[in-house]
């Protein structure tokens, strides 16, 4: 049983999870994780972020983001991707950054970040996430540092630096309640569109959108209606992706029971599922260069490191794999689908 092979057999380019530095060191988790098929891609959960990379300006520390891209390259399981986790965000920021700049001042601050970043890893990132949740729930541009001191042309800004300085990633702009109307009582998701089609026509690449897909069972959309927004949004980039997936209890109640992860496992496979049906839309569309929805990464594959918990203690048991490594029915039902 092996997710990532089967999910290339349905012809996406990986299945993958996010990991966190600690998990490095435990035996159990690696075995998990390099075993043979079941993982091709890795993403770095906080490793890669500018507060763990660029503490003091212009001190850049690699070691934790450089051991994630090894276990990524390590034998065993099998060379993985890293779909690369995340240049510019509102959060995880280092306090220098927190502060009030001036438009040029924020410009080179950006450069000089993504730059580093890019050529650190150059050829070592199949996808970038350039931009993180730019845009709030209701649709407003978030008063980050970045908009503050450039407004819109932040975004811009930052995939022209990541286009030049590796020019083999994917570029993506990643967030999350993109994945239906109905999970974003404000225009989010058109706002997100507009965004989109100001900064390409400006003159920036941006190749792919990630869909984060931090959902709770029960409030799942429907796979027609996942399918239906991807679509939408291929109408503007080349590809799109499940780049956190992860679907929790909502208020979790314990013990948990059989029927509280089979309706999991359902919801799973809708998200799944909608990232298979938008290719298969693509095969019978026939003409459009469009690479469709590329792949699926969950936001870390066991209940024991989940990051809901530690957040939201109310709720959890979001992953495939249990709190004892054991699979999960949602672990079977994405199986059986791909
Ligand atoms: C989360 C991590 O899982 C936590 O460990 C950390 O404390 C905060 O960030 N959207 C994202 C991710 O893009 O980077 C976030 O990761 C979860 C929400």
């Amino acid at each position: 049983a092996q997710l990532d092979k089967y999910a290339k057999l349905a012809g996406l380019s990986y299945f993958g999870t996010a990991i966190d530095n600690p998990r490095l060191y435990n035996p159990e988790y690696m075995s998990h994780l390099q075993s043979p098929g079941e993982f091709g891609s890795l993403t770095p959960i906080n490793a890669q972020k500018w507060k763990n990379i660029e503490q003091v300006q212009g001190v850049f520390t690699w070691a934790e983001a450089d051991a994630i891209a090894n276990a990524a390259k390590a034998g065993m399981g099998g060379r993985k991707v890293m779909r690369c986790h995340t240049m510019v965000w509102f959060k995880g920021l280092p306090s220098w950054v927190e502060t009030t700049y001036s438009k040029s001042d924020m410009e080179k601050i950006l450069t000089a970040h993504i730059q580093n970043l890019a050529w650190h890893f150059k050829g070592r990132c199949y996808a970038w996430d350039v931009v993180n949740e730019a845009i709030d729930d209701n649709g407003v541009f978030r008063q980050s540092p970045m908009y503050k001191a450039m407004g819109l042309p932040f975004i811009t800004h930052s995939f022209r630096i990541a286009a030049q300085s590796d020019p083999s990633a994917r570029l993506y702009y990643n967030d999350y309640a993109l994945e239906s109307p109905s999970l974003s009582p404000g225009p989010k998701i058109s706002i997100t569109l507009a965004m989109l089609r100001t900064v390409i026509a400006q003159g920036a690449t941006i190749h792919g959108v990630g869909f984060q897909a931090h959902l709770k069972v029960g409030q799942v959309p429907s796979r027609s209606a996942i399918a239906s927004t991807m679509q939408q949004f291929l109408e503007v980039v080349d590809e799109v992706a499940i780049t956190e997936l992860d679907i929790r209890h909502s208020p979790l109640r314990t013990p948990s029971t059989r029927e509280m992860w089979e309706k999991q496992a359902r919801d799973y496979e809708r998200v799944v599922g909608a990232c298979l049906d938008v290719n298969s839309g693509y095969g019978s569309n026939g003409g459009k260069k469009k690479r469709g929805c590329v792949g699926v990464t969950v936001w870390d594959f066991t209940d024991r490191y989940s990051w809901v918990p530690a957040e939201i203690p109310t709720e959890g048991e979001a992953c495939m794999w249990d709190n004892n490594y054991v699979k999960k029915p949602a672990y079977w039902r994405v199986l059986n689908l791909l």
